[in-house]
């Protein structure tokens, strides 16, 4: 098949690029490089079937052409992670929608399969752990800018369903809860590689918050495994889906598990989360997800643990210390 994959070039667009250009499909990835990088996909460039195109998805003519030539679409591309957001909410806001409505209206023109992330933070305070696909969604108030990725991807969300009501587009929304593994920079904000990095350089490692906050993290390889079992799975058309690992761990945990296994002399040093993100910055305590709808419906089943993902990430830091771009 051809397969375009926007934002490509980025963390999870590029281990999924791997996959599908191994099982011999043509794949072209547009990327803008705004968060992703050229060396996430570099391998690729001399695979045959193998094309990228360093523009935006918000160049509607371009992405026009390219999903009417593509068999199926993966939408990877958006603006990612808390820091980012805090920083740049406009940008966010336009990028997460705009760039959605783009490649939907072309895909639902030429239908075409199209997947669409959405995350686990459109769940927002909700509470009642696992959280589960029909539960109600719980944001903040809009001067609140952390809230402005979870509504812009609800509304994708939202766009993305309408398309399946009204002409039955072939697209599978899914919920991605906290993603890790190579390739994923801590320069936005990401606390795996930002505490692994610091770990094997020493660093002190630095926990916003108390670090009781806890996270399910889940490897990059179940995901993108995941991921491209929805697209292949009619059942899951229109529907929402989470993804992800359900394990949970907190922060401090999470800190002190980096140190023990890269045999780290990092000292813990903690900051209010105003200080990290600016005022009336409002996190999630737990985040849970429940995989029963992935597990009924494409029998996702997540194999690699939190201990894998550390001994990965710190084995491409030892190996490429370019590659972390932290400043923890
Ligand atoms: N990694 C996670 O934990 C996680 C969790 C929830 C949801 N997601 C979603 O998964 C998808 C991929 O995220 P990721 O973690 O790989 O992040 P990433 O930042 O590595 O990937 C996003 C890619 O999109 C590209 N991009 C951004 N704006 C673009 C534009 N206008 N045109 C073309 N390319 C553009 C970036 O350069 C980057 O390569 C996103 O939709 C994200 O919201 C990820």
């Amino acid at each position: 098949m051809k397969i375009l994959i926007t934002g490509g070039a980025g963390f999870v667009g590029s281990h999924l690029a791997d996959k599908l250009i191994g099982e011999g499909h043509e794949i072209t990835v547009i990327d803008n490089l705004s968060t992703g990088r050229y060396s996430n996909v570099a391998h690729l460039e001399d695979k045959p079937g193998f094309r990228l195109i360093i523009d935006t998805v918000l160049n509607a003519r371009l992405m026009e052409e390219l999903i009417r030539e593509s068999d199926r679409v993966y939408h990877m591309a958006s603006a990612v992670g808390v820091k980012l957001i805090m920083e740049k909410p406009v940008s966010t806001i336009e990028t997460i929608f705009r760039g959605t409505d783009v490649v939907l209206d072309f895909c639902s023109r030429y239908r075409k399969r199209v997947l669409i992330p959405s995350t686990s933070e459109v769940y927002g305070k909700g509470i009642s752990v696992p959280f589960k696909e029909e539960d109600d969604l719980l944001t903040g108030s809009t001067d609140k800018h952390r809230w402005a990725y979870a509504c812009a991807k609800t509304l994708d969300e939202f766009l993305a369903l309408a398309h399946w009501k009204e002409t039955r587009l072939p697209v599978v929304v899914v919920r991605l809860f906290n993603t890790v593994g190579p390739r994923q920079t801590g320069q936005y904000g990401m606390v795996v590689p930002r505490f692994v990095n610091a770990a094997i350089n020493n660093e002190s490692i630095t926990i916003f918050g108390d670090g009781t906050q806890a996270r399910c993290f889940g490897h990059v390889l179940d995901v993108v495994e995941g991921l491209s079992k929805l697209l292949d799975t009619p059942e899951c058309f229109g529907q929402v889906i989470n993804l992800g690992n359900d394990q949970e761990c907190s922060i401090n945990e999470l800190a002190e598990k980096a140190m023990k296994m890269t045999g780290s002399s990092s000292i813990l040093k903690y900051i209010p989360y105003e200080e990290a993100y600016g005022d009336g910055f409002e996190d999630m305590r737990r985040r849970v997800p429940s995989l029963e709808k992935a597990r009924r419906l494409i029998g996702y089943q997540p194999t690699r643990t939190l201990d894998d993902i550390i001994n990965d990430v710190a084995d491409e830091f030892r190996k490429k210390p370019e590659a972390s771009y932290v400043n923890a």
